[in-house]
Order: C-alpha cells, then structure tokens, then sequence
C-alpha cells in the first residue's frame, strides 16, 4: 500500500472522516492564488464554524508553492506537491496527536525510532515553554538528546507575520542519510530532514495585530508525501522515487538520454514541472495561460518545461507534452478524478500554449538578427540578454549559445544581476499575495460572494431552470460569474437578472445555513456546481425561499447589507459558457 493509503486508512482506525482534497485553485479567496497547505481550505473550522463531518478529520490535499520554482532541479524541491493533513477541530490535542504520529511512524511505516528526532516550542510571551510536548515524546520512547526547544521562527506556524489561524508546532525529523545517526539532535544538521508538522492551532492572528485566543484549541498536521516517500525508499533523490519513476523513465525514452550527470536537473524540471501543469490545468476553476495570476504561473511552467525539454534534444513540435501529461492523469485520476474529466482541457492548454511559444520564439531569433547585425563591438548589452529571456522567454544558455556562433560575447553576471533584480520584484509580489492567503475573507468579499448565489438564483429564474454556475471569481471591487447559457443575453434579460437580484436586496432576506445529508440537499434542490466533490454531509445556505445552495460561506446575515447590484458586463467565456461581471454599490 503506498503512503496515501496507508495513511488514510490508519486515520480512519482513529475515527476520522475523509474529506476530499480542495481544489488546487482556491474558491472564492481572490487573495490567495493558490492552496499552499493541507489546512487551508479549512479556515472557517478551525476558527469554530461546525465542519458537517465532525471534529476528526484527514485527507490528500493538492498543494503549489511558487516560491520554489526556481529552485526546482536538485534533489528535493517541487512546485506541485500532496500534503497529508490530519484535523482535530476543538476534540484531540497533544497527546493524541503526538501519539498518533508517533504510532503511524514506527509501527505502520516501521520507521526505527533510532533514526527520529522531535523539536519542539521553546516559549514566548503568548505561549510557554512546550514541556507537555516533550514530556509526551519522552513517555514514546524520544530521549531528551533527540529534542530540540527552539523559537518562534522553527516551532510556530505559519509565523508570527501571517494572518489567521496559527499556534506553536512540534516537528518531526528523520536522520537522512548513510552516515552513523549521531546521539544528539543538532537543528543545524541538514541531514536531519523534516518529515511531519503538528501545530498546536490556539490563536487566530487578527488584521489588527492582536493574537485572539480561538475558540478551539485545534490540531492540525502535515506531512509531505514526496519527501517521506522517498525517505521510506532509502533514497535522498526525490526523483528516484516511486511517485517520479514513470516520468523519469519516459522522458529517458523521449530524450533517449539517462537520468543521469548534467540531464538530471533538465529532467527533474520537466517531471516537476508536467505534473504541476496537469493538476493547475486539470483543476475545477479551468485556468488558461496568460500574463496574470495562476494563469501567468502555468505559462511559465509550460515555456519552462519546453526549453528544458529543448536542452535534452527533445523535439518540441512532437506531442512528448501530451505523452507526458497522459501519463500523469492516469496516475492520479483516482485521487482527483477531475483530471479526468478536464483532459480534453489540459491537452488543449499545453497544444495552445506551444503554439504560441513558438511564434515568440521565432520573433526572438528576428529580434536577435537584428539587433546583432546593428552591434558596433562584440558584445550584446545585458539589457537584451534579459529582454529576449524576459519578453520571448530565452533561456540565457539558448542566448549565449547564439552569440557564440557570431563569435559575441554575453555578460553573464550582467544578466545575472538583472535577473536578480526582477526576481526580487516579482517575489515581493507573490509573497504579498501568499500572505493574504491565509487573512480571512474580507467583509466585501463576503457580500460578492451572497449576491453570487443571487446571482445564479435570478439567472435561473428569467433563463430558465438549466443555467448553472460554472465559475464564480470574486475580488474586493468586483464578482464575476460563469454560467451555462447557449445565447448573448438580451439588454431585457440583463435588465430582469438585474432588477430581481436588486429586489431580492431590498426585501432584506434572511440568509440561514443548515447542515444535512447531500443526499437530502440533492431531494429539496440545492444547487452545486461539483456534486461529486462534497463530503456525505454538506452544508446549504438559504436566501429566503429564493436561493438554496451548497457552500461553505461565509455569507452575510440579511441581503440588505448588499447595497445595490449592478452588472457590468455580459460576454461570452467558453464555448456555451457566458460570464457577467457585476458590483455592488
Ligand atoms: N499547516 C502545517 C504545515 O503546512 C501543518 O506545515
């Protein structure tokens, strides 16, 4: 049984629920590109909401870190990767947990406690020295050598700069490597490598700096399944595992090259980054590549992937992109069966995407002639080494390579030093964004996201009662809304959804939330957009008597706090799918 089962089926013998992984693409937080850990999709609960399957909880989330892309190629880092998580929402707390972990290491992984070490929270001025903690590891069999009492910066989660949920952690470790374990743990060691997270969650971290104790104390845990993986297969290269082997090998057979040497890393990159293309593509919210966003990151997966495959002397113009990410949806459908379904989706992103590479890659090398043939010395100036990899995504190598074969000189540090600079730029914009992704959603977001449901109940009435919902995106200045509908809607139509929508506000509706079993959500009409992704027990909102639907919230308490609706926009979005955009005033 691989790690995903086992684990499942261990947490389930302890009476937790299973929960489905969240999508990839975080629904309805437009501050949070996407979902970065396995407790994020969980927020509303851990800060007390009652979650309709019940305090214990575990599930396989779909994660993606961009923060790593760049770093992808060595042994260890990913962009895509499966978070296992294990909840208990205001019931268990440490010593289960601690326990638990302890249980499922030695005794179902039969990992030898000899070869684990712990840390653990060494106080500050909210919460104390973690002595039960310790005291708990040391009744397991942990001696004191192996525990490490360190500060906020090791042992507390996210941090103290983030928003939301949060509380002191204790962190498991695993001597990776050949060399005799030594007696003690020394943090410093990168041979003692992080394989689980248990956060004791205790605090919510307020916009206005305060931590809040919850009302709950919670427990939640991570453990990342390709590191452990390869841990339990006795190999320091993530990419040897089991989980990457079918890749590696078929990108071996693509390139009629080894993993080995200088291929590994071009191969690692194009594993990785197949992977991380298929789940964004494949994921509900149908993202296209393009210059913002979740869709600005696919782009650049797919042109990265493309140039590391052209470094291996993979022919591009064959469909080794298509071959690769079959491969993958195969392989992980019975996890995410939504691969399946979206794959006519994420072929046609990759063929796309290629398509238009190529064009820019072609305008490149015209850009290139020129200005090459315009230089008064022999050296290209930095400024366009960084504009062809910039504007027509030119690896430097591919740059450098050229203007050898013109007897030209590239400035390597130069570009370097530009390529630093940007890097900084668009890091400090993605950690703005990241941040925000834990913050709870925002009190206009809230009101967008209850005229949605308006919206589609309105939609429903004046087009008739097969309109549904296909996407819903919301910002804090606007909603927009997909919805199935084979026509342009008539200035009448519009004028209808839109006066309805309003009326419903002005008659100041009670919103109220209901937990029950999908089966009886199904039997009174409750909307949903993904039926299948919802757990046994769900829970429905109602808008008076005119909207009933799945969802998790939040919502606001009466429809009169919406102010006015108004839309903006009616246009088409996909073949028989129109989108709206509308605002509150
Ligand atoms: N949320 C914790 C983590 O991601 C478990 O490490």
């Amino acid at each position: 049984m691989n790690l995903k089962d086992s684990y499942i089926k261990f947490f389930e013998s302890k009476e937790h629920k299973v929960i489905p992984s969240a999508p990839i693409i975080p629904e309805n937080d437009p501050t949070c590109l996407f979902n970065t850990a396995g407790m994020q999709p969980l927020v509303p609960y851990l800060k007390g909401q009652a979650h309709p399957l019940g305090k214990r909880l575990c599930d396989v989330q779909k994660c993606f870190r961009t923060n790593d892309l760049e770093e992808v190629g060595d042994t260890t880092h990913h962009t895509f990767f499966e978070m296992l998580g294990n909840w208990s929402l205001g019931d268990y707390f440490k010593k289960e947990s601690i326990t638990w972990s302890f249980e499922f290491l030695t005794k179902v992984l039969n990992i030898p406690v000899e070869k684990l070490a712990v840390t653990v929270f060494a106080g500050n001025e909210l919460v104390e020295k973690d002595n039960e903690s310790a005291e708990i590891w040391k009744s397991l069999g942990i001696s004191e050598d192996r525990i490490s009492y360190l500060g906020v910066d090791d042992n507390w989660w996210p941090n103290m700069d983030m928003l939301g949920p949060c509380g002191p952690d204790t962190e498991i470790f695993y001597w990776r490597s050949n060399d005799p374990v030594p007696v003690k743990h020394d943090p410093e060691d990168d041979r003692w490598v992080e394989i689980w997270n248990n956060v004791f969650m205790q605090y919510m971290h307020e916009e206005n700096g305060h931590f809040v104790p919850l009302k709950q104390k919670n427990v939640d845990t991570g453990m990342g399944v390709e590191r452990t993986t390869a841990i339990l297969e006795d190999l320091t290269d993530n990419y040897e595992s089991s989980i990457w082997k079918p890749v590696i090998e078929k990108i071996e057979e693509l390139s009629n090259l080894k993993y080995e040497g200088e291929n590994k890393r071009p191969m690692r990159i194009i594993a990785d980054h197949i992977r991380a293309i298929v789940m964004i593509s494949g994921d509900e919210a149908k993202i296209y590549p393009s210059n913002k966003d979740q869709g600005y990151i696919l782009r650049r997966l797919i042109r990265r992937m493309i140039r590391y495959a052209k470094t291996l002397n993979i022919d591009v113009t064959s469909d080794f992109d298509l071959v690769l990410a079959n491969l993958i949806i195969e392989d992980y459908k019975k996890y995410y069966p939504e691969l399946e379904q979206n794959k006519e989706h994420i072929l046609d992103v990759l063929t796309n995407e290629k398509k238009k590479f190529s064009r820019t890659l072609e305008k490149g090398l015209r850009e290139f002639e020129k200005i090459t043939n315009n230089l008064t010395d022999k050296n290209l100036p930095d400024e366009f080494a960084f504009k062809l990899y910039d504007t027509y995504g030119f690896p430097i190598e591919l740059t450098m390579e050229l203007a050898s074969e013109r007897g030209l000189n590239v400035n390597k540090e130069g570009f370097d030093e530009l390529f630093k600079k940007h890097q900084e730029k668009s890091r400090a914009g993605m950690d703005a964004k990241f941040k925000g992704g834990l913050a709870s959603t925002g009190e206009i977001e809230t009101k967008y996201h209850t005229a949605t449901h308006l919206l589609n109940a309105a939609l429903k009435q004046v087009l008739g009662a097969d309109v549904h919902q296909k996407g819903s995106n919301i910002t804090s200045e606007r909603m927009r809304f997909d919805f199935s509908c084979d026509h342009k809607l008539t200035p009448e139509e519009k004028e209808q959804v839109e006066s309805l929508v309003n009326k419903w506000i002005n008659e100041d509706l009670e919103v109220r939330v209901e937990t029950m079993s999908k089966e009886d959500a199904l039997k009174i009409g409750a909307e949903a957009m993904f039926i299948e992704k919802y757990p046994d027990v769900v829970t429905v909102y109602f808008i008076g008597d005119v909207s009933k639907e799945l969802c998790g919230g939040p919502h606001v308490k009466s429809t009169k706090e919406l102010g006015e609706f108004k839309i903006k926009k009616e246009e088409a979005s996909s073949a028989g799918v129109r989108r709206i955009k509308a605002i509150l005033k």
